[in-house]
């Protein structure tokens, strides 16, 4: 079990699923279901920064996501949503969204019972997040913390949006990412921090291969 954790851009999500392809692991993106609930409160017409009714609305929803790294499929109420999870509109709203400590307690609560399952079933998994090694799963064996410069992960975000067809001014990237930094690391339930016991990472000056390598050598010593 690897708890990853850290903020956009750090190339957290790339590396999760590749570790977790290469441990023969699953993959859990904790990331999409805020996403998912996020797109379920945008559809309804609900105002994301009105807690209440994001609680009432998250209390209801059938969100599921895939553990399998090549595919993780999200779904909403059996519909497959696809990359409908991460448009600016999402990017933009996610983080108000998240910070709703209801909305924590279910999505918390279903993130250990995949967890759980996984483990079962499959012997490992890859677990990616802002809160997995400090909330979600405070006695994971290893925990990692990703980090990079602003600049550098707005250029990654930049390059991801532009590869996924959307539109990607750097200008309006590097707004959202710090935007998005400083509302999940200051909100009052789970702020994104890394564990005291966590291993943390600059990959500002590294590649994807490379954080890999350490990563796998830290998991085959104690993930
Ligand atoms: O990882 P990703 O960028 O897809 O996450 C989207 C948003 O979901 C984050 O900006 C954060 O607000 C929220 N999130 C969270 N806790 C997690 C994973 C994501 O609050 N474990």
């Amino acid at each position: 079990m690897v708890a990853l954790d850290g903020p956009s851009g750090t190339g957290k999500t790339t590396v999760a699923r590749k570790l977790a392809a290469k441990l023969g692991a699953g993959y859990l993106d904790t990331g999409a279901m805020y996403r998912l609930v996020t797109l379920a409160v945008l559809r309804a017409g609900v105002d994301p920064e009105d807690a209440a009714a994001v609680a009432a609305l998250a209390r209801e929803l059938e969100v599921s996501v895939g553990t399998d790294p090549a595919r993780p499929r999200a779904r909403l109420a059996g519909e497959d949503v696809g990359d409908e999870i991460r448009t600016a509109r999402v990017d933009a709203a996610v983080s108000a969204v998240s910070a709703v400590p209801a909305v924590r307690e279910v999505l918390v609560a279903g993130q250990r019972r995949i967890i759980e399952h996984v483990l079962d079933t499959a012997g490992g998994i890859v677990v990616d997040g802002r809160d997995i090694g400090t909330v979600v799963v405070p006695d994971a064996p290893l925990k990692v913390f990703l980090t990079a410069s602003a600049a550098v992960r707005a250029a990654r975000r930049s390059a991801q949006d532009t590869a996924a067809g959307r539109s990607a001014d750097p200008a309006t990237v590097l707004a959202s990412v710090e935007r998005r930094d400083q509302l999940d690391s200051t909100r009052a339930t789970s702020p994104l921090r890394p564990a005291d016991d966590a291993v943390v990472f600059d990959t500002s000056e590294l590649s994807v291969e490379q954080v890999l390598v350490a990563l796998s050598e830290l998991a085959s010593q104690r993930g």
